[in-house]
């Protein structure tokens, strides 16, 4: 998979495709990063990517010619991927978004800076805004980065256990059961019981009952937007009755 990154700071992009999971699915040859900073689109000598705000007011906006040059240059290398410009304006982030777009193939993303980008280039030349959440931060790179990473995750043969992403958090709607690795006993906590005990069976339906459970007590919204079949749901009924006797 290919990802293309418009953005004035490429060097803080780069390193993700260096490190972990993204680093050895690189080395794999499954995944690709190109970064196009504006600056190398300017005309004049000072290379300006920015202006003030018509109307006034504080900070500085993104100009046009740059950004269209270099959202020209990445389409250009990678046909048919859309721009998704990272603003807290967007979309906000699931990861069904993340995992429809790692089957759909490359993405150009788009990192705004200072106050944003001049609105008439949003209206142009982006084909989907998405949120990193309802804070802001001062580039989109991070959140490039984010998208990348949690991609790159997805893709077959990417991760050391072909299963773990299928097991992770959203994947499935619910979040992810609690692990446990030695020693046995931390301060007088044992590892649960099920854990040691080699059956297999026991421990997935364990596993599916813990994760019911915990998106039941962390994430009820979660819940609600699913439907759970009667095995789940006695499954479900269990750990509420036992969580409440305790
Ligand atoms: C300081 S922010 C500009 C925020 C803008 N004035 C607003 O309030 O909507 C600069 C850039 O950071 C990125 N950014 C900030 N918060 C983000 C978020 N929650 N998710 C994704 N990108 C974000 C965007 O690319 C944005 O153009």
């Amino acid at each position: 998979m290919r990802f293309d990154v418009v953005t004035l700071f490429p060097g803080l992009v780069e390193p993700v495709i260096e490190h972990g999971v993204v680093g050895r699915a690189a080395e794999q040859g499954l995944v690709e990063l190109h970064c196009w900073n504006p600056r190398d689109y300017t005309r004049d000598r000072h290379r300006s990517v920015d202006d003030r705000p018509y109307g006034g007011g504080p900070g500085m906006i993104m100009l046009i010619e740059p950004l269209e040059a270099a959202i020209g240059a990445a389409r250009a290398a990678n046909p048919g991927a859309p721009v998704i410009y990272l603003s807290p304006q967007g979309r906000r982030l699931t990861q069904q978004m993340l995992a429809d777009r790692a089957q759909q193939g490359a993405a150009i993303f788009l990192c705004g800076r200072y106050e944003g980008i001049d609105e008439r280039l949003i209206e142009a030349e982006v084909d989907d805004e998405w949120s990193l959440g309802d804070y802001v931060i001062s580039g989109g790179e991070l959140a490039a980065m984010v998208c990348i990473d949690a991609m790159t995750r997805l893709l077959p043969g990417a991760l050391g256990h072909g299963e773990s992403a299928a097991r992770d958090s959203f994947s499935d709607g619910l979040l992810d059961c609690p692990h446990y690795t030695r020693p046995e006993e931390y301060a007088g906590r044992p590892v649960p019981r099920v854990l040691l005990n080699g059956n297999h069976r026991q421990i997935e339906v364990w596993r599916e009952q813990q994760a019911l459970g915990r998106t039941w007590l962390r994430r009820p919204d979660l819940l609600e937007q699913r439907e759970l079949d009667a095995r789940q749901q006695a499954l479900l009924d269990e750990f509420i009755a036992a969580t409440r006797k305790r």
